[in-house]
C-alpha cells in the first residue's frame, strides 16, 4: 500500500500573462520508507507539485485544478478543507523548503520556534516541549544544542539553520517529509551532512521522503525511485538504478549527458540547448520535442504523450517518448 499516491494532479498559477499550468497531469506514488527523487531543470514544476500536496503556495495565486492526492489513512488531501489540511501539515507530512530563512521567524528564538510546532499539535507543558526541542536538535547533530535554543536564526550558519528546519520537520514524527532542494543553498560538505541526516531518519524510523533536487548525483546517492519532470509533466519514472543506468526518455538522456564529472563517462558534457517552455502556452505534442535531437514530425502533434512501459518490463520503469512507444509497443 502506497503512503502517498498522486493521480493526474493539475495545479495552476495565475500570472499577468495568463494561467500557468505548472503541474499538468502528474502521477506518482511514495512507498513507506522510500526516498523518492524528483528531478528536472528549473521551471519544470517540481516545487509546484510538492507545494500542491500540502497546498503551500506561499500566498501565490495558485490552486489545485484537478487530480487526487491520496494519503494512506487520511484520504484525498486535495478534497480536504483548509482546517483539516492544517492538521495534516507537520503531523503526517512535513515540508522542508529550499531556503531555511523562509521557514524561520527572524524575530523568534530557535527554541521557541521548535516548541511552538510541538505545542500546536500536542498539549504538553512548556518545559516538556523545551526538552523535546533540545532532543530534536541533538537528533539533527546540532552542537551545543542548549545554547542554540536561545539563538536567533541570523546567529546561525546556513547549515545550522537548515538543521533547525529539519528538526522542526521531524518534531511531530511525520510519516512523510517533502524536501524541496533542501541543500541547494549550502556548501558541498554541509549538503552531504544534511542528506545523510534525512537518510538516517528514513533508515531509523522508516520515514518516507520526497526529495526535489536538480542534482542527479544526489538522486543517485540516496533515492530509491525517481521521477523526471519536464514542463509540468513526468516524462520518465522508475527505480533510480534503472533510470540512471538506462535512461529511456531523450530528456533524461540529455540531463545525464549534461552532468559534469560523471564517473566512467568519457564524452565531454553536452549542455541541453534552449530552455523549458512557458507553461502558459506549452508547445503541442511532446513538450521536449523543440529541444530534442531525436524529434520526428509526429512528436509535435496532439496532446503530450502519456507514460508507457517497455514491453515485458515490470519494474515500473516507464517513459513518455513516442519513439519508445513505437519501439516497445503501448503499455
Ligand atoms: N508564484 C508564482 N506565480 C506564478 N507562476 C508561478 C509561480 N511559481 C511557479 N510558477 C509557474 O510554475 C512553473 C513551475 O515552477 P516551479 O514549480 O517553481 O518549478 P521548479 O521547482 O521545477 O523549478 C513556473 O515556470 C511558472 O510558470
Ligand atoms: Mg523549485
Amino acid at each position: 500500500m502506497s503512503l502517498l499516491s498522486i493521480h493526474d494532479l493539475v495545479a495552476e498559477f495565475d500570472s499577468p500573462s495568463g494561467i500557468a499550468r505548472a503541474v499538468d497531469g502528474v502521477s506518482f506514488d511514495a512507498q513507506p520508507g522510500e526516498i523518492f527523487g524528483i528531478v528536472g531543470e528549473s521551471g519544470c514544476g517540481k516545487s509546484a507539485t510538492c507545494r500542491a500536496i500540502l497546498r503551500l503556495f506561499g500566498g501565490a495565486p495558485a490552486r489545485i485544478a484537478g487530480g487526487r492526492i491520496l494519503l494512506d489513512g487520511v484520504g484525498d488531501l486535495a478534497a480536504l478543507h483548509e482546517r483539516q489540511l492544517a492538521q495534516v501539515r507537520g503531523r503526517d507530512v512535513a515540508f522542508i523548503f529550499q531556503d531555511p530563512l523562509t521557514a524561520l521567524n527572524p524575530t523568534m528564538k530557535i527554541g521557541r520556534q521548535i516548541t511552538e510546532v510541538i505545542r500546536r499539535h500536542q498539549t504538553i507543558t512548556r518545559a516538556k516541549a523545551r526538552a523535546a526541542a533540545l532532543q530534536l536538535l541533538r537528533d539533527v547533530h546540532v552542537t551545543s544544542p542548549e545554547r542554540r535554543l536561545d539563538s536567533y536564526p541570523h546567529e546561525l550558519s546556513g547549515g545550522l539553520r537548515q538543521r533547525v528546519v529539519i528538526a522542526m520537520a521531524l518534531a511531530l514524527r511525520p510519516r512523510l517529509i517533502i524536501a524541496d532542494e533542501p541543500t541547494t543553498a549550502l556548501d558541498v560538505t554541509v549538503q552531504d551532512q544534511i542528506l545523510r541526516l534525512l537518510k538516517e531518519r528514513r533508515d531509523r524510523l522508516g520515514t518516507s521522503i520526497i526529495l526535489i533536487t536538480h542534482d542527479l548525483g544526489v538522486v543517485s546517492q540516496i533515492c530509491d525511485r525517481m521521477a523526471v519532470m519536464y514542463a509540468g509533466r513526468v516524462v520518465e519514472t522508475g527505480p533510480v538504478r534503472e533510470v540512471l543506468d538506462s535512461p529511456s526518455h531523450p530528456y533524461t538522456q540529455a540531463l545525464l549527458a549534461a552532468l559534469p564529472g560523471q564517473v566512467g563517462r568519457e564524452q565531454a558534457l553536452t549542455p541541453i540547448e534552449g530552455a523549458p517552455p512557458s507553461l502558459i502556452s506549452p508547445p503541442p505534442g511532446c513538450r521536449f520535442a523543440p529541444r530534442c535531437k531525436l524529434a520526428q514530425p509526429d512528436c509535435v502533434i496532439g496532446p503530450p504523450p502519456p507514460l508507457h512501459a517497455r514491453d515485458g518490463v515490470s519494474s515500473g520503469h516507464v517513459d513518455a517518448c513516442i519513439l519508445n512507444e513505437v519501439a516497445y509497443g503501448p503499455a
